[in-house]
């Protein structure tokens, strides 16, 4: 340990569940728990962030230029997710502040979310389910609420990553699908352990039955599925989105639904976050939406607060973070 540990202050943003928060007050920090879970308003979390040095934050903690700057006294952040959109990497890069986050332990999570939401769509789960709370369930119809099959489909990866890779194993095991992905760069390991085939984005759009999105949210991705993109799927297509609402545009994806460019929709984020409770998707049959959930499961969380404590306590030790977004701050 460099500092007498009671010196740093740590503020901890949320009440986080898991034992991450013990594992930082027994190495002796001087923790800062806002034991709440609604987030600060940027002008809070400003305030309270300049009378700490390490700061464990989240997702909808926007930590951008400005904040950065305000803040340029911060010594090491780290967020407790594994997406990192809502924090100015370059910014922080440039001020020299390690940035960590939790990658992996939330991938089969994730993945499980993607899958369900697609039995949910193509079998229409969620809006059959609400039908009952109508009391609009009658009788046996022969010919009533007919699903989409899954077996020996072609799922498409948009984002062939930890999580992806999951979502191709789940759907290759349960449904023998074929799986197609677009990265950036081909993914040999992929190719060999699934036979995973490489295609362009539009190969993507126009060959998946069901095309499932895992990429982080960039510049580059930011609503990609569009219009042109939704009218260039199958008719019969679900589109899933499990990776960041802003990766799809919502209006463009609502018209394709109501105009059956595309078949259904299976959506863990939406565009904006919290989804108003008029949204028209909310209303579609062949429509599954969940308010966020991916990573919410005990133990994923729980390792979570654990990757994240261990990110700040390392640092402190004098140690590389052992999950680093920017490992080029060194
Ligand atoms: C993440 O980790 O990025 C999720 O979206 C929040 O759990």
């Amino acid at each position: 340990m460099i500092r007498n540990p009671e010196d740093i202050k740590v503020l901890v943003t949320r009440h986080f569940p898991g034992t991450g928060i013990d594992l930082l007050r027994k190495e002796g920090f001087n923790v800062t728990l806002r034991d709440v879970d609604e987030p600060m308003t940027y002008e809070e979390l400003t305030g309270m962030a300049k009378k700490h040095n390490a700061l464990l934050c989240t997702v909808t903690e926007k930590i951008d230029k400005s904040f950065l700057n305000e803040c340029d006294h911060l010594e090491v952040i780290s967020q407790f997710a594994v997406g990192y959109d809502n924090i100015d990497i370059n910014e922080a890069t440039r001020l020299g502040i390690p940035v960590g986050f939790t990658p992996d332990v939330l991938s089969e999570a994730t993945a499980d979310v993607a899958f369900g939401l697609m039995i949910a769509a193509s079998r229409k789960m969620f809006y059959l389910h609400n039908t009952i709370s109508k009391g609009e369930w009658s009788y046996f119809i022969p010919r009533a609420h007919l699903g989409t099959g899954l077996r020996n489909q072609t799922l498409g990866i948009f984002g062939l990553g930890r999580i992806g890779l999951e979502m191709a194993r789940l759907c290759k095991g349960a449904y023998n699908m074929d799986i197609i992905y677009h990265n950036r760069t081909p993914d040999k390991d992929a190719e060999n352990s699934l036979g995973a085939k490489f295609v362009t984005f539009d190969g993507l759009l126009r060959q998946s039955d069901v095309l499932s999105v895992h990429c982080s949210l960039t510049e580059e991705t930011k609503g990609i599925f569009d219009k042109a993109a939704f009218m260039k799927m199958k008719p019969s297509a679900i589109f899933i989105n499990t990776a960041r609402g802003q990766v799809h545009n919502e209006a463009d994806l609502i018209n394709a639904l109501e105009n059956k460019d595309i078949w259904g929709a299976g959506l863990d984020v939406t565009d904006p976050e919290p989804m108003k409770p008029g949204n028209p998707l909310l209303g579609m049959e062949n429509v599954a939406v969940l308010p966020h959930i991916g990573s919410a499961e005990m133990e994923t969380r729980n390792e979570m607060s654990v990757i994240a404590a261990k990110n700040i306590i390392e640092f402190y030790r004098g140690n590389k973070l052992p999950n680093i977004v920017n490992p080029e701050v060194y």
